[in-house]
């Protein structure tokens, strides 16, 4: 920096010095014109004046006038002298010590005589610079008989000229010392100070430091380099929380799944294969926003498990392109490569028309299969045009797919959801060589309910297209396999949990999927009391409350969000000790709006809010804050960690994350759980407070239950769930899932699958 703020202050030194220099040189010059031609005039005018007086003097023979004339003439201003010469140039009065230096004969006093007019001239007389002007004398008959010399010493203009350069290296001077000045606080402000804040946050976020990131003012002309700092750091903070993990666990021998586990895992596994993911929602979503292109990751745990592994193998992940802006982002054969700061797999998006997603996944998926498979009592909805759309768009998938396995010796497929039940068929029936393992994210209700579906047939039928089909809990695998024991032909093997049908076999297994477990949340400011940040959220809320209970869901009619609050109603009645100080707050992301029922449901249960919220409310106490929006990871993190108890009351629920997520959250180990028993998560959570959301009652009294428990007796829950979320996390769920997937045709897949028990009765 020091180097520069020299440069620039010699570079802008010699500029400014240059023009100050030839400004002042012309200034001068025009200076020294003015004082020679004013010398000039009074050089002429005196001059003149003499030589008429000289010229009586002659003519009247007044030598002794003459004399006094020359005498008292000759020491004026800047006068050096004169002298009154005959015609032939004899001297006839000479101020003393000029005749030497200035002789008779001088040329100017003969040009004067003989061309009979005046005459200057600047010469230099030895050392001395002088204006030598000579006037002609006349006789009375106008004849010229001599001649007057009028020397002027031109030291003062040298002078005058002296003192004008002085002044301009004075300014000169002035000028570099406030042009040095300003530069070097330019540079401090406007270079120093940002370039010194940029490193500050880049070496807070290399030491892995809480970094802020200074606002766009703070960074002035850098602002550009902070969209690309902050990817680059967050890569950095991934990699050194996975190397301190993959540490911490070789230290500790303990055998924990972290993201570079999987990636190695998988790798291995797959064995030079190459791995494609296929899921309704895509990881990367591109749309306009204020006229930018703005990419955004749907809130999903589906991304965090699922991108290490394709990471790690170069894969493809083939997904439908729902962003506004999606088709500006991919390439002629619809591709990009993601994530967008550090490419290093595959995104190809699949494009639907409006009719098609709203067959397709409206309808068919989420009017249709959503509540035919959650138990919730809403009544499914099928449409034939809406099983039209369904199958045309699994057809599309499945054509993209192939395109994009084409020359694949030995591909691997992970397909995600209830969306493409007839994909695996599809898929299989193409490319029979290819590995398919479908995960179907929400439960598989009972055979009787899942009669109902007019194409269940197609439906199983496509389903076991798949070397693999997992659920979470084995009760969804014994439904399923109940139900295509009824009505399939198909031979099911209760010891082994497989179907063979058509000399296919499908292995049907359970895999509970996880959150990702941290041990350190990194958008967590350290140092932050969990009461504190408490008292600050009420606050923000603008209410009163002492005790704080949490939900956090999409609002959909299966996860018993009327039912919660209805809870807290009976909670609040029966323990009005509690009024003025407990306060649920759910927030409710906006989901699948278009739906009918979904519309009815968010005024549904904004209206049960109202309605206790009029019956119980009192000043600024409430006891139900419901905030419907998306919220982020971040403000989600936020409500866990100071709640004292966290509410997941699904109706029916494939697992629920929200539950695992919480727990997750709670470093301090404190909070208490209170969790559906209709959640696949109450399998694993046993240390939760599990209730029947349906019995109102009850639910309202583990409420009380949770705010009362002993704090030791708390600790032991969390913890206890805490290590089973650990030790089960997203990196374990999809390492499990692909080993399996990549172990069935290499092994017997009695070793896969050797802890599965004898025949289960259905269940919910
Ligand atoms: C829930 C289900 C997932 C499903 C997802 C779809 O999270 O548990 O199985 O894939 O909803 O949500 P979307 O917003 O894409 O309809």
């Amino acid at each position: 920096m020091r180097i520069l703020s020299l440069r620039l202050i010699g570079a802008l030194i010699i500029g400014v010095t240059l023009v100050s220099i030839a400004s002042s040189w012309y200034e001068v010059q025009s200076q020294k014109d003015s004082l020679h031609s004013d010398l000039e005039r009074k050089a002429e005018i005196l001059g003149e004046s003499l030589a008429r007086t000289a010229e009586l003097y002659l003519e009247t023979g007044n030598r002794p006038g003459l004399e006094q004339m020359v005498r008292r003439f000759s020491n004026r201003d800047h006068l050096l002298g004169m002298g009154v010469y005959g015609r032939d140039g004899s001297a006839l009065v000479v101020t003393p010590g000029l005749s030497p230096v200035l002789p008779g004969t001088s040329q100017p006093l003969r040009d004067a005589i003989l061309n009979d007019h005046s005459q200057g001239k600047f010469t230099r007389l030895g050392f001395k610079g002088v204006y030598v002007s000579s006037v002609p004398l006349y006789a009375a008959n106008r004849e010229v008989t001599g001649g007057i010399i009028v020397v002027h010493d031109t030291g003062y203009i040298r002078s005058e000229i002296f003192r004008i350069w002085s002044r301009v290296f004075i300014h000169i001077a002035i000028q570099m010392l406030v042009i040095s000045a300003i530069t070097i606080l330019i540079v401090r402000w406007s270079l120093t100070g940002p370039i010194a804040r940029v490193a500050q946050w880049m070496r807070e976020l290399r030491t892995g430091l809480h970094a802020v990131r200074p606002g766009a003012n703070d960074l002035d002309f850098l602002w550009r380099l902070a969209p690309e700092v902050a990817p680059l750091a967050e890569s950095m903070r991934r990699a050194r929380a996975a190397a301190e993990t993959e540490a911490r666990l070789r230290n500790a021998n303990e055998s924990e799944w972290t993201a570079q586990r999987l990636a190695d895992h998988v790798r291995n596994r797959l064995d030079g294969s190459s791995l494609f993911v296929v899921s309704n929602r895509e990881p990367y979503v591109h749309t306009w926003r204020d006229n930018a292109i703005d990419v955004s990751v749907p809130a999903s745990g589906l991304v965090a498990a699922i991108e290490p592994i394709l990471c790690a193998c170069n894969g493809t992940w083939v997904a439908h392109g729902s962003g506004d802006a999606d088709a500006e982002t991919v390439d002629s054969h619809d591709r990009l490569q993601v994530p967008p700061e550090d490419p290093r797999y595959s995104l190809r998006r699949v494009w639907l028309s409006a009719e098609e997603e709203e067959g397709y996944y409206y309808g068919f998926a989420n009017e249709g299969l959503w509540p035919l498979c959650h138990i919730a009592h809403t009544r499914p909805i099928f449409r034939a045009s809406d099983w039209e759309h369904y199958y045309n768009v699994n057809q599309k998938f499945a054509e993209t797919l192939v395109e994009e396995m084409a020359g694949e010796a030995h591909p691997v497929v992970l397909i995600q959801d209830y969306h493409f039940a007839l994909l695996p068929r599809m898929v299989k029936d193409r490319l029979p060589h290819a590995r398919i393992a479908i995960f179907w994210h929400i439960p598989w209700p009972n055979p009787e309910s899942f009669e109902i579906c007019p194409w269940q047939r197609e439906l199983l039928d496509g389903l076991l297209g798949a070397d693999l089909i997992g659920f979470h809990v084995r009760a969804h695998c014994i439904n399923f396999l109940n139900t295509v024991d009824r009505v399939l032909e198909a031979r099911v093997d209760w010891e082994h949990f497989s179907v063979k049908r058509n000399d296919h076999q499908s292995s049907v297994l359970p895999f509970p999927i996880s959150v990702e477990f941290s041990g350190e949340t990194p958008d967590i400011p350290g140092g932050i009391d969990a009461a504190e940040e408490r008292s600050a959220l009420i606050r923000e809320l603008g209410i009163e409350a002492v005790f704080i209970g949490v939900g956090v869901d999409r609002v959909d009619y299966t996860k018993g969000i009327i039912e919660r609050f209805q809870a807290v109603e009976s909670f609040l009645e029966r323990y009005p000790s509690y009024q003025g100080k407990f306060t649920f707050i759910q927030l409710g992301a906006p989901t699948r709006s278009r739906i009918k029922r979904y519309a009815d449901f968010q005024a549904e249960v904004e209206a049960e809010a109202n309605r206790i919220n009029a019956r119980f409310k009192r000043g600024k106490w409430r006891p139900i804050v419901f905030q419907f929006r998306q919220h982020n990871r971040q403000e989600v993190q936020r409500y866990y960690r100071i709640a004292h108890l966290c509410m997941v009351t699904s109706l029916h629920d494939g697992m629920n994350l929200v539950a695992k997520e919480y727990v997750a959250a709670r470093q301090d180990e404190r909070g208490i759980l209170i969790l559906s028993r209709f959640t696949g998560a109450a399998r694993e959570l046993y240390d939760a407070i599990i209730v029947n959301p349906y019995d109102v009652k009850s639910t309202g009294e583990a409420i009380a239950r949770a705010l009362q428990m002993d704090v030791g007796e708390m600790i032991g829950r969390m913890r206890r769930m805490r290590t089973s979320v650990k030790e089960h996390n997203i990196y374990w769920w999809a390492g499990s899932l692909i080993g399996a997937l990549c172990e069935l045709r290499l092994e017997q897949k009695e070793s896969a699958i050797a802890s599965i028990p004898d025949r289960i009765p259905v269940e919910m």
